[in-house]
């Protein structure tokens, strides 16, 4: 039973995990978090690039049947790199989140948030013109939500405000739709919908691309024929302080023991 690969640079993949664990129960997974180097955000594209080649190593290394780039930063800049130097599939977040928002505005006026590394590639930009060129997309980078969400302050008045203090343009412009282009931000769905008001819908990239995942199984006969719930394996390049509690409380995933991995 090879496990679907899955990496982000600290817990936001964890969202991914989720919405995987939901829609494919049987399927082993493992998951690999680069605490050691989280953000990656703020990095250039080069270093997110090299990182990314290292953490997909390490899942060949465990035998996973596809990877799943459960990261907005390095699914912008590293999935051409990745995809030539590995053999398995490879799956981004952004191509998904895309689909989902096109579907979903009405005005055609939609919003993008993510990290510094996400917005400066224009990769949603790109990949919302693509499905429909009539799209006007605002972006926004949001680099002290990542910190905020790994120091487990979810439910804060110094993550409210800041929420408030990126998003209140964007609201102003105009938005239907806001994407939100960090799978750290489904962490803080209620505080972002609070501020947002139901006038605009929030697209998180999480469950679609975890359709995705469902469809290359399905399309390329990778699918297990467990009929048993599969396991989640954990490992991280670093301690994570509130790694566990989070899985736990926010996510309600059932974590194991994690296991430490030197990256390089
Ligand atoms: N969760 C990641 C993303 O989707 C990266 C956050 C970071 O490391 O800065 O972009």
């Amino acid at each position: 039973m090879k496990p679907i690969g899955v990496f982000d640079s600290g817990i936001g993949g964890l969202t991914v995990v989720r919405a995987l664990r939901e829609l494919l129960p049987n399927e082993n997974i493992f998951y690999l978090g680069d605490t050691a180097r989280v953000p990656y955000g703020n990095k250039s594209a080069g270093t997110v690039e090299r990182y990314s080649l290292e953490l997909a190593r390490v899942l060949m290394a465990e035998d996973a049947k596809l990877i799943v780039v459960a990261c907005n930063t390095v699914s912008s800049v590293a999935i051409p790199k990745l995809r030539a130097e590995v053999s398995i599939p490879v799956i981004g977040v952004i191509e998904p989140g895309a689909h989902a928002a096109i579907a979903m505005t009405r005005n055609r006026h939609v919003g993008v948030i993510g990290t510094r590394a996400t917005i400066r590639s224009g990769a949603y930009e790109n990949a919302l013109r693509a499905l429909n060129v009539h799209v006007r997309v605002t972006s926004v980078a949001c680099p002290l939500l990542v910190p905020l969400i790994e120091e487990g302050l979810l439910n804060d008045k110094l993550t409210d405000l800041t929420i408030e203090r990126y998003l209140n343009p964007m609201a102003a412009d105009g938005i239907d739709t806001l994407v939100l282009g960090c799978t750290h931000y489904p962490l803080l769905t209620s505080a972002i919908a609070r501020s947002l008001g139901d006038k605009i819908q929030i697209v998180d990239s999480a469950m679609n691309c975890a359709r995705a995942v469902k469809d290359l199984l399905d399309r390329q006969s990778l699918a297990t024929t467990s009929t048993s719930a599969g396991k989640l394996d954990v490992a991280l390049s670093d301690a994570a302080d509130h790694f566990l509690s989070i899985a736990r409380d926010a996510l309600q995933l059932q974590v194991g023991e994690v296991q430490l991995r030197a990256v390089s």
